[in-house]
């Protein structure tokens, strides 16, 4: 089969069809998540926070991204597979941020790249685009702005930074990219800047207006906190409470003898 390209990603806009979108940072969910018919893959930084325990995703590097990438990107014979830059891997210079982008089609196999950040990040996204990278943007609550931001708080509920947004949202499409994450952003806001720009917007915490949806893939599988989920998040399966029964059932027929049975031996 072949994996889906960004022409057809902005087709699906055209076509007035809803964009879903998951991370995936492994071979066994990548490869259940790619069967499943989702068109697009984000291998997200967050990988830092529910893969690693991290408290922010700014530690992450981006050798751990191109690991990460790498496996997805072996299990998808279907899906475009998207790979987060990671914090510093493109803040510094054009010349890094178009280094690290090659080194995440080049050794991770990621069909595109992602990166934070608006007007000021607009000289970057034109820079790898011209390197023949696919960039998506990401405004509204950047994570790897949270120092700044005070915490991770939803953006652009003052007019002032709504509109803000609206520029940033603005500026990444001029500078050439296909797609835009708008994360953490009113509804309304959401449904304002996915009128104006012609490439679709992949929301998160932003409403049902945006052209894709995307959630952590942990997150919507219950592997997350269960008990206390983000508000935009929805939980479709826990396997927290499948993997623990599992694992005590383990555990009792280990000690009891009940594992291995015949069919289990040579
Ligand atoms: O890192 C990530 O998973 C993301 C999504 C939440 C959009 O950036």
């Amino acid at each position: 089969m072949k994996n889906i390209t960004v022409t057809d990603v902005l087709k699906m806009k055209k076509q007035g069809k809803k964009i879903p979108v998951l991370t995936a940072y492994t071979y066994s969910i990548a490869r259940a998540l790619d069967s499943s018919g989702i068109p697009v893959i984000l291998v997200g930084d967050s990988v830092g926070m529910v893969e690693a325990g991290l408290s922010t995703t700014l530690p992450v590097t981006i050798d751990e991204m191109i690991y990460h990438t790498r496996a997805v990107a072996r299990a998808c014979s279907s899906a475009m597979v998207v790979s987060d830059m990671p914090f510093m891997s493109y803040q510094a210079s054009v010349e890094d941020a178009v280094r690290n982008a090659g080194r995440l089609v080049k050794e991770g196999g990621a069909s595109a790249v992602k990166l934070e950040g608006g007007l000021k990040a607009a000289s970057r996204i034109k820079a790898i685009v011209s390197a023949g990278i696919p960039v998506m943007g990401h405004v509204g609550l950047t994570p790897q702005s949270v120092l700044a931001f005070g915490g991770y708080k939803v953006q652009g509920r003052e007019k002032s930074r709504a509109e803000e947004i609206v520029k940033d949202a603005k500026a990444v499409e001029k500078a050439g990219a296909f797609a835009v994450v708008l994360e953490c952003v009113p509804t309304t806001l959401a449904a304002r800047i996915t009128r104006l720009l012609r490439i679709p917007t992949i929301g998160i915490g932003a409403g049902p207006s945006c052209d894709g949806q995307v959630l952590v893939v942990n997150d919507m599988l219950g592997l997350s906190d269960t008990e206390n989920p983000l508000r935009f998040v929805k939980i479709y399966a826990n396997l927290n409470s499948i993997i623990k029964k599992a694992v005590i059932e383990y555990k009792e027929d280990v000690e009891n003898g009940g594992f291995p049975s015949k069919e289990h031996c040579y």
